[in-house]
């Protein structure tokens, strides 16, 4: 199940120190080292003042003029990036008492929202009572990955994130359907993002009827709409460059986007017999 890493780590490690440790520290392809890691995270958020001076600086950044925002999503900040794993932070709101406000919060906060991840991370409360989830289990290596299709679905458990709370989640493995806190809150995170991530989709899942119901608009989606462009307006050329796509990439959407697309492309080239002047020639 998601891994709740029992630690109670009292040292404060700052951002720096954090970000070197696991530079030098953690194997981000093995998921025994980021448990066995974890309590680092733990160390960040012991450390009540980095987090305000991050916010501090990425305005005063903003404002210094490079017009990038360094916001994972608008919930999201990222706090340090480096190749193969990125450090932010979330905030969880309450709900508001507006139901048209809280109508446009539950998407942005993808509360409700059943999701797996496609990467390990490594999650910490930072401030407040944190976020209620329920969390679930599936095999990936069960189903085919497709909206509509069935999934087994194991429920694992009910629980919180409260400050100092250290949970390891699994890639493609765990679900997890969040609710707003009763309080404002604020997550850590250590983020896997290994290419070969890249590679795997993200799907949301409808609970109740144990079914994926789409995919998430991760880089696989915006590869395969740039297949399903290429399908439309495509040449020749194009062809050429999907042919070896359908054959050979490592993700399974993008092959049968690419062969859509060659299909695509391959039935406008089919010569339109009714007003070929060969046709008309040898008439009736
Ligand atoms: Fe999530």
């Amino acid at each position: 199940m998601a891994i709740t890493v029992n630690v109670n780590y009292p040292g404060v490690l700052s951002l720096a120190e954090y970000v070197e440790f696991v530079e030098q520290n953690v194997d981000l392809r093995d998921i025994d080292s980021l448990v066995a890691t974890a309590w680092t995270l733990q160390g960040l958020s012991n450390n009540k003042t980095f987090l305000s001076e991050a916010i501090n600086q990425e305005i005063k950044r903003y404002l210094a003029g490079d017009g990038i925002m360094r916001m994972y999503t608008p919930q999201s900040l990222i706090l340090a990036s480096r190749a193969e794993f990125l450090v932010r932070a979330n905030m969880w709101i309450e709900p508001s008492q507006d139901p048209k406000a809280r109508e446009l919060e539950v998407p942005l906060y993808s509360y409700q929202s059943a999701h797996d991840h496609n990467f390990d991370f490594v999650t910490v409360g930072y401030l407040g009572p944190g976020y209620e989830t329920a969390i679930y289990e599936y095999d990936r290596n069960q189903i085919t990955g497709i909206p509509g299709e069935k999934v087994e679905l194991k429920f694992l458990e009910r629980t919180t994130l409260p400050k100092g709370k250290l949970m390891v989640y699994r890639c493609s493995r765990d679900i997890h359907e969040q609710y707003p806190p009763p309080k404002f809150s604020v997550s850590l995170n250590l983020l896997v993002q290994i290419p070969e991530s890249r590679l795997v989709p993200q799907y949301f899942f409808d609970l109740n009827a144990g079914t994926i119901v789409r995919f998430s608009e991760d880089p696989t989606s915006r590869r395969v709409s740039l297949l399903d462009f290429a399908a439309c307006i495509g040449d020749e050329n194009t062809a050429d460059i999907l042919t070896f796509l359908a054959s050979r990439h490592p993700c399974t959407r993008t092959r049968d986007a690419a062969t859509r697309a060659l299909d695509a492309i391959g039935s406008r080239k089919q010569p339109n017999l009714v007003n070929s002047p060969q046709m008309l020639a040898t008439g009736p």
